[in-house]
């Protein structure tokens, strides 16, 4: 992770002039997921495929990469009915050999895949990044791992072929989980920071004094040596968590309790219901960061938070998550200050038509102001940066 942390830093001096762009082109208010997507796209693409996708550049919007994102995230009643009936029937959906994401998106997605395979002559590279990682399975031929089966049965091992398809599969899912979760989480912090600027101040304070000391560079230490922003973050995912229920499926019979689970059952975890239970988080509508800190946060019963999944399915981009965040978050707070604007709901109004992430009907519409003393906060240009312009 550590190693791909340049690439981070690129991405960042790209975004703090797309920050500068944006706030001027919509008279400093705007909602911010969409800027930090743009951000978020630019690192996954560049620290996971090898590849500058410019979603920050000026041709954003007919961009192949803005389009894949869009064809999976945007609302639609038919993507809503198809992900919730998958969620609660998942062998009929699959008998009908229907599929969550459009074909032209898997289409368009192989194209661009196989031709950076291509590029790299189908085999590893010293990139050390997501695809080096793959095309390392390619030289086996199959993929040889434990099965799901229950923990009390001996492990049994399954087999898969690894094809180009297999490959170009888990690129894209690695795509899509990687860049829309933390810019949803991202703009979530900004949001609850807008209405708290208590906390807000203490953020700016702990950013403009790190990067005073690094000499406005960003490392990868940043997020070890930020725990307040951390805990914005945390704070944030507990109030939002991107995905507000996890589905399992029981493999063997099971008794907790009383409780009889039958084999084949599916349970739905209700992640957003346990982190918002004043059994666990006390007030629990509030933003506090500081139940992340200190003894606070060891105070946390284990099962209760658990934004980036549980268990042996956890989210294996938890720390590529926090690390493009920590970054995003860096580039724009260390200019401006944000507040709600005029018009933006104090409380989110759920639109129902979300299925994948949480999302609001009405925009959250943040206003941004440039803080006094940004110019001593401006960003070093990176070394050997490929892809800044100036
Ligand atoms: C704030 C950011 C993120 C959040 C909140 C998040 C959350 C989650 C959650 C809750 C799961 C588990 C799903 C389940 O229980 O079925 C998951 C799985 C996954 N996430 Fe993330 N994620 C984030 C960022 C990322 C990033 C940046 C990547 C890739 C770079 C990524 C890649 C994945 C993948 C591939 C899985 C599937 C793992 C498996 O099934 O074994 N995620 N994520």
């Amino acid at each position: 992770m550590k190693n791909m942390f340049h690439l981070i830093a690129d991405c960042s001096y790209a975004f703090e002039k797309l920050i500068d762009e944006e706030a001027s082109a919509s008279n400093s208010v705007m909602p911010a997921h969409q800027l930090i997507s743009r951000f978020t796209m630019a690192c996954i693409t560049s620290a996971g495929f090898g590849v500058d996708s410019e979603t920050m550049g000026e041709g954003y919007k007919t961009n192949p990469f803005t389009k894949a994102g869009e064809m999976v995230f945007t609302k639609s009643k038919k993507d809503t009915f198809k992900t919730y009936f998958r969620m609660t029937w998942p062998g009929i959906f699959y008998f009908f050999r229907q599929h969550r994401f459009p074909t032209t998106l898997m289409d368009m997605f192989y194209d661009f895949m196989t031709s950076v395979f291509e590029a790299r002559n189908h085999k590893p590279t010293s990139r050390n990044d997501f695809v080096d990682f793959i095309l390392g399975f390619k030289e086996k031929e199959f993929i040889t791992g434990e099965t799901l089966s229950s923990p009390k049965s001996p492990v049994e091992k399954t087999s898969v072929e690894v094809t180009d398809e297999f490959l170009v599969a888990n690129c894209l899912i690695f795509f899509l989980a990687g860049f829309e979760t933390s810019a949803t989480t991202s703009s979530y912090t900004l949001y609850e920071l807008a209405k708290h600027p208590e906390a807000q101040n203490k953020l700016l304070k702990e950013i403009d004094d790190y990067l005073e000391r690094t000499g406005n560079k960003i490392h990868y230490e940043s997020i070890a040596e930020l725990p307040y922003l951390q805990a914005c973050v945390d704070e944030a995912l507990r109030l939002y968590p991107v995905l507000g229920v996890s589905v399992r499926e029981v493999v063997e019979e099971v008794s907790l309790g009383s409780v009889r689970l039958d084999k084949g059952v599916l349970i739905h975890i209700p992640t957003y219901s346990l982190q918002r239970d004043a059994k666990y988080f006390p007030e629990p509508e509030k933003y506090r960061p500081e139940r992340f800190l200190g003894e606070e946060k060891q105070k946390i019963i284990p099962h209760t938070y658990m934004p980036f999944g549980d268990g042996p399915r956890l989210c294996i981009g938890m720390r590529f998550a926090r690390m493009q965040m920590t970054a995003g978050l860096i580039t724009l707070l260390k200019k401006y200050r944000v507040e709600l604007a005029p018009g933006t709901p104090t409380e989110p109004d759920w639109d129902p038509l979300t299925a994948l992430l949480p999302s609001p009907k009405k925009p959250l519409n943040l206003k941004f102001i440039v803080r006094e003393g940004w110019e001593n906060r401006v960003f070093v240009k990176p070394e050997n940066c490929k892809n800044c312009k100036s």
